[in-house]
């Protein structure tokens, strides 16, 4: 198939806002809506094209938000709904779009239905809502099958029965109080249709979907067991029972028509994990999702022949479908790029990184990587997610004190694993103030490093060589030279620690080697660290233009 060109989420950058970490305009320590809305104006000069937001929605906040008690009310730490409809307003006017998250795998227990679930009692139209089994083992005292969850510990919960007896255990993928919903129940689906059309009629531009590949369980919930050091979220992993059942691409084909009844060009994106780069095509078939990250892409060392397989393989199977390839190195779930390249040993996602990991990545090479392989990435035609902080250089924050972590994973390994707290530290804006900017009081819900007084915005705004200018002019060129809606011509030749490739006028050299390589000829449009003059330095990549 030809791939198009238009409409705007086959190139676009969208930079992820983790609301919490982002910008704090109450000074309790947890970012906001009203602090994302003062300071759009970053993003707009960062050059952008939209933002997604990570959920806002009523939740207790024991999974940062991922655990929804209302899915159309927002939770009062980060405002209320006229304040998503001002951030809206304001990052639209600014030509921003927006792309919110939608968490349907699970609720919370706090939700209204879960609610009237436990009230209910076994065999009810509410408990039919999520999955409630009898336990099995002559009293039910035993869970209805051996699956873990995500998080670490039995994906079961035992619940005590209005009457006071023990009772029915209900499934969890994630933690105990993120029920799943059962997707066979069309309540179900008519509840999600609704709560689309609740966004999509305040004017969101799409949706990330999260846990895509997990809403619909194998019949009959037989027994599995991942491997040891295994992904959290399944990626590479095939035939697993609750992971990319093929029923689940029904529901999408459903989204994609509601959706595209709405003027403008909506997109969904999955959050899938997959076994390979052929299988998530299947989820950007015409009719189901316009996109879907490319975890591939995110999970490949710094190696330049690992590095041309995966690209290659991305826009053949994606081209097959008609679709572009979504390109990302970092979100709120995975060790920031900037260390995590650096690692020489790989660590499962999800598991994190802290004070007694063996290896500790250099932070020197992990950053000049980061920025290499950032170079690569948004010259890559595509679209292409950033997440908050990868601007600013941010590596992933390995000494958090035990005391302050929050993610589950932490407390349902009971401290084996670190989870993901390290990359969501909130973002440094000015140099001197309280919480270097991001709250007023100097309030943060995870404590910052000393260092990141240095990496605060407002400072890496005035020199030209910060991460943050590399960013921004990355961005303009890309942009200007139409790359995210170009084609990859290979360049061969060059060795074997190098990727190179064309796309229209600027030619592409990344050097993941350890000796410098001779520079074709050209002039220097971007390159990723300073003073690069006729060849080219490890871990370091550039674009050029025809002299
Ligand atoms: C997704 C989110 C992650 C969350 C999980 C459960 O993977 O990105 O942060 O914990 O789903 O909702």
């Amino acid at each position: 198939m030809t791939v198009p060109t238009s409409p705007w989420w086959r190139s676009a950058v969208i930079y992820q806002i983790y609301p919490r970490s982002f910008a704090d305009a109450t000074g309790n320590g947890v970012g906001d809506l009203p602090g994302i809305t003062s300071r759009l104006d970053a993003l707009a000069e960062l050059g952008v094209d939209a933002i997604w937001l990570s959920p806002f929605y009523r939740s207790p906040q024991n999974d940062a938000g991922y655990d929804v008690a209302d899915y159309c009310d927002v939770d009062p730490v980060f405002g209320t709904l006229a304040d998503a409809d001002d951030l809206l307003a304001a990052a639209q006017a600014r030509g921003i779009r927006v792309v919110v998250d939608l968490v349907p795998n699970h609720s919370s227990d706090q939700h209204a239905w879960f609610q009237a679930a436990l009230a209910a009692g076994p065999g009810s139209s509410e408990r039919a809502r999520y999955l409630f089994r009898d336990g099995r083992g002559a009293d039910g005292s035993l869970a209805p099958n051996n699956w873990e969850s995500v998080f670490g510990g039995p994906a079961w919960t035992r619940v005590t029965e209005p009457d006071g007896t023990p009772g029915q255990w209900y499934l969890h993928l994630f933690d105990a109080t993120q029920p799943d919903f059962d997707w066979t129940n069309p309540e179900v689906r008519e509840e999600f249709r609704r709560i689309l059309r609740f966004w999509l009629d305040r004017g969101v531009d799409g949706f990330r979907v999260d846990v895509a590949h997990g809403l619909v369980k194998k019949a009959g919930l037989p027994d599995y067991t991942p491997p040891r050091d295994a992904d959290s979220m399944g990626g590479g992993l095939d035939d697993v029972p609750y992971w990319g059942q093929p029923e689940v691409h029904e529901i999408y084909r459903d989204w994609h028509e509601l959706v595209s009844s709405y003027p403008g060009d909506r997109a969904l994106c999955a959050e899938a994990w997959l076994p390979t780069i052929e299988a998530t095509a299947l989820w950007v078939r015409p009719g189901e999702m316009q996109q879907a990250f490319n975890f591939h892409y995110l999970q490949t060392d710094w190696d330049a022949a690992e590095l041309r397989a995966v690209i290659a393989e991305s826009l053949r199977a994606y081209a097959a479908v008609g679709a572009p390839s979504t390109w990302v190195l970092s979100n709120h779930d995975v060790i920031r790029h900037a260390t995590r390249l650096a690692l020489t040993e790989p660590i499962p996602q999800g598991w994190g990184i802290g004070p007694n990991t063996l290896e500790r990545p250099n932070p020197t090479l992990g950053l000049r990587r980061g920025r290499a392989a950032t170079a690569l990435m948004l010259a890559l035609p595509g679209g292409a997610y950033l997440y908050q902080g990868e601007e600013l250089g941010l590596t992933e924050v390995i000494d958090i004190p035990d005391a302050d972590r929050q993610d589950p994973t932490w407390f349902r390994t009971a401290h084996e694993r670190y989870g993901r707290d390290g990359c969501r530290v909130p973002l440094p804006w000015t140099a001197d103030a309280p919480a270097y900017g991001f709250s007023e009081t100097g309030a943060s819900w995870l404590p910052q490093p000393p260092e990141w007084a240095d990496l605060a915005r407002a400072t890496q705004r005035e020199d030209p060589a910060s991460t943050l200018s590399l960013y921004t002019r990355l961005l303009a060129e890309r942009h200007r030279h139409e790359l995210g809606i170009g084609e990859l011509e290979w360049i061969d030749g060059l060795g074997e620690d190098v990727v190179a490739f064309r796309n229209g006028n600027v030619t592409v050299v990344a050097n993941t080697g350890t000796t410098p390589v001779p520079l074709p000829a050209g002039e220097i449009l971007v390159a990723s660290e300073p003073g690069v003059v006729g060849v080219l330095a490890p871990d370091t990549t550039v674009w050029l233009l025809p002299t």
